[in-house]
């Protein structure tokens, strides 16, 4: 067994990059992990300086003007053998990458990268700087170089298979449950832990709240609280930094057993610069460490599932600030013309019991739930005069008051919504037999979404009391209904709206 990779302190680090902002970027980040980062334009000043000062890293660009990073790092190996070297690489040039662990080098990044990842190739070349044989060395067997670069290439490629699947199967799922769930269960396994946790950080009340458990023998862990006060939850959110070492048994009460030190890792995930979930993994008493190998890996499914989540928390941000504006959209039409609002949540919510009536999938019933309340907001395109008119429109008014459905689609447009949740603005006004607006669709060339918001929408304009008119009583709304029955509106819509909720008072 490996020994683990533990927090590295003191470390000083030479880092090599023509860029000034790229050096700026890499060290603050370094720096904000209490280490000592010395920064070097060019490799010929970082080579002079190697000569005389002890760096426990170097970090070097592979491209830089001059004197190259790939000479740099032979350079480099000749004047200080034992300080390992990661070279940083874009996208492009990883057949250069590779060379450079042929020719030396322990690790490479390759761009763009996030903090996390520098984080972990740092520890681990850090930790890993066995020394490596100098080219020229007579002590050692020639065949020794080439040997020992296969096996860090050997292990480079396994880690990345590893991390491509890792990767792919973060990318099978979009809920925050769920991943969650995942990137336990995948922790565990790498780090062949034999209990995993998954602790939410609840801010508002102090608490940190296990959401998921695993390896845990008839004890339902869920639910389990803990403050965000006690040690060693507080450093570990503190530092935003993993915590690995041996625990005394019982120290995090139900979530390590009793019985003597044993290894536990707590890693932060990271969302948004805030610490907002820990990993736990844990061993038994006596049970084996986890590996510097299998760490990393941990480390690096912590970082990509912490993108994950902040993706999901950035789109439904955007999805809530785009809801916020079209409700804002809704109220300015309401304020015009009152009847709309409550006639559109109505309708909406009609159209839901017709389509759990007629069965529907569930997306159906989803795009009714989220386009209905917007169905008629083309109208806020339409002027007062027509809007609120009590009837009596002349032609040109009518095609007007008929333009909003096509307004309506077009102000949703740039919002890449369902093709289903534009149809029920589009088409909610067209008829089975082909005579609605606006495009005389027929039959089931309307979607299915507006031939039911189409019942819907009559059902409430007949039940609803208007200034002009008293409302119907259902009885007569669905008689007159019945009558439209393959004309107006689907047959299968019909039957469906007859047995349905709606009529039942
Ligand atoms: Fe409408």
């Amino acid at each position: 067994m490996q020994a683990a990779v533990l927090p590295i302190e003191n470390l000083r680090i030479m880092l090599v990059d023509d860029d000034d902002s790229v050096r700026e970027a890499l060290t603050e980040i370094l720096s904000r992990r209490g280490w000592l980062v010395e920064d070097f334009s060019n490799a010929e000043s970082a080579i002079t300086a190697l000569k005389r000062e002890n760096y426990g890293v170097i970090l070097a660009d592979v491209n830089m003007p001059g004197l190259s990073g790939m000479d740099f790092l032979h350079l480099a190996r000749e004047s200080a053998p034992d300080v390992p070297v990661v070279m940083i690489t874009g996208y492009p040039s990883i057949d250069l990458a590779v060379e450079s662990i042929k020719f030396g080098a322990v690790d490479f990044l390759q761009k763009p990268f996030k903090a996390e990842e520098l984080e972990i190739v740092i520890r681990k070349a850090a930790g890993n700087s066995v020394r490596a044989p100098r080219p020229g060395d007579k002590t050692r067997a020639i065949g020794t170089l080439p040997e020992m670069a296969r096996r860090r290439l050997e292990d480079k490629i396994k880690e990345l298979s590893i991390l491509h699947t890792i990767s792919e199967s973060l990318d099978e799922v979009s809920e925050r449950d769920d991943i969650f769930r995942k990137t336990m269960d995948i922790a565990q396994i790498i780090a062949d832990a034999d209990m995993a946790f998954i602790m939410v950080v609840e801010h508002d009340n102090g608490k940190l709240v296990v959401k998921a458990a695993s390896g845990y023998d008839n004890r339902d862990m869920i639910g389990a609280e803990f403050s965000l006060a006690d040690e060693p939850f507080r450093s570990v959110l503190a530092k935003r930094c993993y915590s690995y070492y041996m625990a005394p048994g019982g120290s995090l009460g139900t979530l390590v057993p009793e019985g003597g030190p044993l290894p536990v890792l707590l890693a932060p995930m990271i969302i948004n610069r805030e610490p907002v979930v820990i990993l736990g993994l844990a061993g038994r008493p006596g049970g084996n460490e986890i590996s510097s190998d299998a760490l990393t890996l941990v480390l690096n499914l912590t970082a990509k599932a912490s993108l994950k989540l902040e993706n999901i928390a950035l789109s439904e941000n955007i999805f809530s600030s785009i809801i916020g504006a079209l409700n804002s959209l809704l109220n300015a039409l309401d304020a015009r013309d009152t009847y709309t609002k409550d006639h559109s949540h109505r309708v909406t919510k009609y159209a839901v019991e017709i389509a759990k009536a007629m069965e529907c999938p569930q997306e159906v019933v989803d795009s009714i739930s989220f386009a209905g309340p917007l169905h008629d907001i083309g109208k806020i395109g339409v002027r007062d005069d027509i809007l609120l008119k009590k009837g009596g429109f002349t032609e040109e008014e009518r095609e007007i008051m008929k333009s909003h459905v096509v307004r309506g689609e077009e102000i949703l447009r740039p919002l890449n919504l369902l093709v289903s949740e534009r149809a029920v603005v589009l088409y909610h006004h067209e008829r089975w037999d082909g005579g609605g607006y606006p495009k005389g669709l027929a039959g089931c060339e309307i979607p299915l979404v507006a031939r039911i918001f189409s019942v819907a929408d009559t059902f409430d304009a007949m039940t609803s009391t208007r200034p002009y008119r008293q409302a119907l009583s259902l009885d007569v709304a669905k008689d007159e209904i019945v009558k439209c029955r393959g004309t107006q509106f689907d047959p299968e819509v019909v039957d469906a709206f007859v047995v349905s909720e709606l009529l039942k008072g």
